[in-house]
C-alpha cells in the first residue's frame, strides 16, 4: 500500500547545491513528489517539528540550524516510502551513515546531514499536517507506475 513522508533538504542540502542528485536518487527509486515547496522555516515551526527533541542538548543547536537557509520541503509518497527513504538517508550522523546513503556519501557532520525523513507513520501524518494544507498535496499518476 502506497504510504506518504515528509521529506527536507536540509539549509546545508541546499546550500552545497545538492538538491538535485537528493531528488534524483528518489525519482530513479520509483517514489513520486506529490507536494514541494522552497521556504524558511521559523523558529516556531522548526521547535513544533522537533518537538521530540526538546530539552536534549542539541536542541538549540538543531532549532538554529535548520532555521539558518532556505530549505526544500516535500511529500513523497510511494510503497513502504518510510522505511525506504530512511535506508536512503543513512545513519543520522555522517561520520556513521554507510557508503551509497545520502548521509554516508556527502557528509561527516553530525548536526549538518542534508536531509529530513519522517521516521514513522505517526511522525509522517503530524509532519506532513504541519508543513502543507491537504489542498497542496496532488493526486496523479506515473506512466511507469505499473512497472514498480
Ligand atoms: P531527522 O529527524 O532530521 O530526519 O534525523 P534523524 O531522525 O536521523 O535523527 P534525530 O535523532 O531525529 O535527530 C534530529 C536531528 O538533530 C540533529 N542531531 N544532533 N547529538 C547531536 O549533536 C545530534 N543528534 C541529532 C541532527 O541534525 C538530526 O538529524
Ligand atoms: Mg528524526
Amino acid at each position: 500500500m502506497n504510504e506518504r513522508t515528509l521529506i527536507i533538504i536540509k539549509p546545508d542540502g541546499m546550500q552545497r547545491r545538492l538538491a538535485g542528485e537528493i531528488i534524483a536518487r528518489f525519482e530513479k527509486k520509483g517514489l513520486k513528489i506529490v507536494a514541494a515547496k522552497l521556504m524558511k522555516i521559523t523558529p516556531q515551526l522548526a521547535k513544533k517539528h522537533y518537538a521530540i527533541h526538546k530539552g536534549k542538548y542539541f536542541f538549540n543547536r538543531l532549532i538554529k540550524y535548520i532555521t539558518s537557509g532556505p530549505v526544500l520541503v516535500m511529500v513523497i509518497e510511494g510503497e513502504k516510502t518510510i522505511e525506504i527513504t530512511r535506508k536512503m538517508m543513512g545513519a543520522t550522523f555522517g561520520f556513521d551513515a554507510l557508503p551509497g546513503t545520502i548521509r554516508g556519501d556527502f557528509g561527516t557532520s553530525q548536526t549538518c546531514n542534508l536531509i529530513h525523513g519522517s521516521d514513522s507513520a505517526k511522525s509522517a501524518k503530524k509532519e506532513i499536517r504541519l508543513f502543507f494544507k491537504l489542498a497542496e498535496i496532488l493526486k496523479y499518476k506515473m506512466p511507469d507506475e505499473n512497472w514498480l
